[in-house]
């Protein structure tokens, strides 16, 4: 990939500004914890695992206000910013998990040095990034297997590289079986209403030299009926202890008529997103979002003024309907019995 989502640029992260792709490639460089919150929420950077280290930059950001107090006080509000910044977006488990590990640090600390903390909290935040590389290429390996030369995948969302510090979760599994000397091609589902599949799936997918067909969202079912489809491979914001997926709004259609056309259904994850204190997928909180995201499109009213909106941004998929889990750990069979 010759690209970053987020990066360190001295007290400063480094953020691709995913909402001006594919026409312009963007970097804004945020030193205000609060800008970097907004970057979350807008969209500029997500995908579970990206907000997961976002959140953890975010609180580095923070730390590095100028502030004349003991450490112990400094300690507490950045405690508190971070309880901020872990509710910008609530469906994503790894926000919460990213900004956890920075608190930790905080907590652990012993010494009355703010500059020796600061460089303890940019390494976390380093170290994060880092391990979500590795986490990525090993998701990559253990799926690859499972992918046989010249298959079809369909994906719905982004879940490569843009959202996460390596080359993705379910993408992954489509770039190293590539670079296993498989022929693979892509169905990628536009994903209304803030078309991750159009904008950045098929954008990341070509520059990797990958053959990819972007649909709408509703010729999934069509595709899959005339046998176009070999599987389907999605990432997912948070895998309840009951094995039911949240992910992008339409994973759970897409699931159905997966299992309807005796098409395999792979979610893929690093350990991070599977939440172990939340029992099953209807306890697991969605996320809504702005009305004005289904009633505009690029500064175009495209719904009449004042008509009901419902925006859920996720939805879950019951572990009956998944094939299997792709984890950095191995491969895991889901509820579909197969
Ligand atoms: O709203 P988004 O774009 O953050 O939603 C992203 C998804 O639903 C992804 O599929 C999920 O976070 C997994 S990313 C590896």
């Amino acid at each position: 990939m010759n690209f970053t989502v987020i990066e360190r640029v001295g007290k400063k992260a480094k953020i691709l500004d995913q909402t001006q792709l594919p026409t312009r490639v963007v970097y804004n460089e945020y030193g205000d914890y609060r800008d970097i919150m907004q970057s979350i929420k807008k969209l500029e950077i997500r995908g579970a695992p990206a907000i997961g280290i976002a959140g953890a930059f975010a609180v580095a950001v923070a730390a590095e206000i100028d502030v004349n107090m003991e450490v112990g006080q400094y300690k507490i509000i950045l405690s508190q910013v971070a309880e901020e910044i872990k509710n910008v977006r609530p469906t994503a488990v790894n926000l919460g998990w990213g900004v956890d590990r920075i608190v930790k640090v905080i907590e652990d600390y012993k010494g009355d040095n703010m500059d020796e903390l600061r460089g303890f909290i940019w390494d976390e935040a380093g170290a994060i990034l880092d391990e979500d590389r590795i986490l990525c290429d090993k998701i990559g390996e253990n799926g690859a297997a499972l992918i046989n030369d010249g298959d079809t995948i369909l994906t719905h969302c982004n879940a490569g590289a843009l959202a996460t510090g390596g080359i993705g979760t379910a993408l992954a599994v489509i770039y190293t079986a590539k670079n296993q000397g498989k022929k693979i091609s892509v169905y990628a589902d536009e994903t209304r209403p803030l078309l991750q599949g159009a904008r950045l799936t098929s954008w990341e997918l070509m520059k990797e030299g990958i053959d990819v067909t972007l649909i709408c969202d509703n010729m999934a079912a069509m595709v899959m009926r005339q046998g176009k489809i070999d599987k389907v491979i999605v990432g997912t914001d948070r895998v309840a202890k009951n094995g039911d997926v949240a992910n992008k709004i339409g994973t759970y259609g897409v699931a159905v008529l997966a299992k309807e056309h005796n098409v395999p259904f792979y979610v893929a994850l690093p350990y991070s997103t599977f939440d172990n204190n939340i029992p099953t997928g209807d306890d697991i909180p969605i996320e809504e979002r702005d009305p004005s995201e289904i009633t505009n499109w690029g500064g175009v009213q495209t719904a009449p003024d004042g008509v009901k909106v419902y925006s859920p941004a996720f939805d879950i998929t019951p572990r009956e309907l998944v094939t299997a889990y792709i984890t950095d750990k191995g491969v895991t069979p889901g509820g579909r019995g197969e």
